[in-house]
């Protein structure tokens, strides 16, 4: 998909489709205005019959308008006027790509009313754009034995009309949205496979295939179960014992500077299946714990985003990975095991395992002197109970660090939402018989996991994202989401700016 900015008149834009936006009662903004008037009034008169109402995510394609540039008029409904702002905007983009995806259109002018510039300025609005365009297109890569529907045949997107001194940041803003698109669909196939495809040693060979991308840029060294126990990673190993699927523990190291700046170290929890172990979960929806590897999917992914955009900014990405299994050899509640801290841990519960393969990669995080680290992780139910569906959490030691994710959530509205994490939550983790339990009851459930965490992170400045509750959809759509790679990518490139 190529994407670029128009900065003349919407009418006389050559392109398959024109798209333009309708708000209710026939009102018309600025832009569809100037095309009603190029089609001498005809768009207010099809709206002052009733043919179009206006309301968010109506389309309708018109063909063959005389006075347009364009073979074809999409019209999308906007809304009301009065509540105008970036959500419908985004809505109505979303509608709009969805119409043109069930034609064989292949290149389209997009002229959506933009909301006000308070609420999206030139870098967001193409960035936006592309990233909303190129989500919209996304197909599930499927393992149906019928043949694929075909893919949609949109391939040329332009948005506008952009003003000249604004053209730079728009150009700018699309080029980081097409480099997000191509990110977030590897994300996103990489979290919709089954765990029986998507194993530990797929994501390493799916990190292997990333070098080979980016040979300059990106080194990746890859740890089998041998090599993660002479890193004594004895928490991770725990985990993994019950599996007959080998582990792995992935490090890719990104050199986007010469300059001997301390990287940002990324670090994603990789378990490609989830059954909760000796201390089993509910069969309920428990297919959907093939999405446990979401951090570690976001983690590759972000490093995908980083090289392909060129960052000037050092960056490593940590994925452990393995599966969570009962079986004879597996774990079993109240077995101690010592991480590479040195740290003594009572488990007792084997289904609170994200955190225990994560405090050894946070451990490994340490030889790097990291300016902050950040993990992801779909680490607890109780962060969904917490927060539902809408908002990522975080957490963590550093308040500067937390603000800058959770603004970098506002920009590219894939948000999220701290949680305290104070002193108190750590000591609910105290056990008789080793240094720490791997859980703290019920209560808080979100908190006490980022406190265990915490645990493995002192001396460094820290962010924990949970993620459990925006990863993936459940029901009908089921599917990743792609999220919180958006908030990561702007996170990452607002530092690389500073
Ligand atoms: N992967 C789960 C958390 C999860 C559950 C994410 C459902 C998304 C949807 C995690 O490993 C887990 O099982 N956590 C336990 C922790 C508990 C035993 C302290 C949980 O949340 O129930
Ligand atoms: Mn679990
Ligand atoms: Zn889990």
């Amino acid at each position: 998909m190529r994407f670029e900015a128009f900065n003349r008149r919407a009418a006389e834009q050559r392109a398959d489709c024109l798209v333009i936006g309708a708000f209710e009662r026939g009102e018309l903004g600025p832009i569809a205005s100037g095309v009603n008037s190029a089609l001498r009034g005809r768009i207010a008169s099809l709206l002052s019959r009733g043919d179009f109402s206006g309301r968010a995510q109506e389309t309708l394609l018109l063909p063959e308008i005389a006075g347009l540039a364009a073979p074809r008029l999409l019209l999308v409904g906007l809304g009301a006027r009065a509540q105008y702002n970036r959500r419908h905007w985004r809505r109505a983009l979303q509608s709009a790509i969805a119409a043109l995806a069930r034609t064989r259109i292949a290149s389209a002018a997009l002229a959506l009313e933009r909301p006000a510039a308070r609420e999206l300025d030139d870098y967001y609005f193409g960035r936006a754009s592309a990233e909303i365009a190129g989500a919209a297109l996304y197909r599930v890569n499927d393992l149906k034995s019928a043949r694929r529907a075909r893919p949609p045949a949109l391939s040329r997107v332009r948005v506008g009309p952009v003003d000249a001194d604004a053209l730079a940041a728009v150009r700018r803003g699309l080029a980081a949205g097409e480099a997000l698109v191509q990110s977030s669909s590897l994300l996103r196939d990489l979290a919709n496979l089954p765990a029986n495809v998507c194993t530990p040693r797929y994501l390493a060979n799916q990190a292997r295939e990333l070098q080979r991308s980016y040979r300059q840029r990106l080194r990746v060294r890859i740890f089998d179960e041998v090599g993660i126990r002479r890193l004594r990673m004895g928490c991770f190993l725990a985990v993994t014992r019950g599996s007959e699927e080998p582990p792995r523990f992935i490090v890719l190291e990104y050199r986007g500077t010469r300059a001997r700046r301390a990287p940002v170290v990324l670090v994603g929890k990789g378990v490609t299946f989830d059954t909760g172990g000796i201390s089993l979960k509910d069969p309920q929806a428990m297919d959907e714990m093939k999405y446990d590897m979401c951090g570690a999917a976001t983690v590759l992914a972000a490093m995908d985003y980083v090289a392909r955009a060129r960052l000037p900014l050092n960056v490593v990405g940590l994925v452990p990975a393995c599966e969570n299994m009962p079986d004879g050899r597996a774990i079993k509640p109240g077995d101690i095991v010592t991480s590479a801290s040195g740290q003594t841990v009572e488990i007792l519960n084997t289904d609170a395992e994200g955190r225990l393969i994560l405090c050894d990669a946070l451990d490994y995080a340490r030889r790097y002197e990291p300016e902050v680290v950040v993990d992801f992780a779909t680490l607890t139910g109780a962060c969904i109970i917490a927060l539902g569906h809408h908002q990522s959490a975080v957490m963590g030691n550093d308040e500067p660090l937390a603000r800058e994710l959770v603004e970098a959530g506002n920009r590219t509205d894939d948000h999220a939402w701290p949680l305290p994490l104070t002193e108190d939550y750590a000591e609910q983790l105290r056990s008789n018989f080793a240094d720490m339990a791997n859980i703290a009851g019920r209560d808080g459930g979100a908190i006490t996991a980022a406190a265990f965490l915490g645990k493995f992170t002192s001396g460094m400045r820290w962010a924990h994202m949970d993620i459990a509750g925006t990863a993936w959809t459940s029901g009908k759509e089921k599917g990743a989401s792609g999220r919180p790679l958006s908030l990561v990518a702007d996170f990452l490139s607002r530092r690389a700016a500073s």
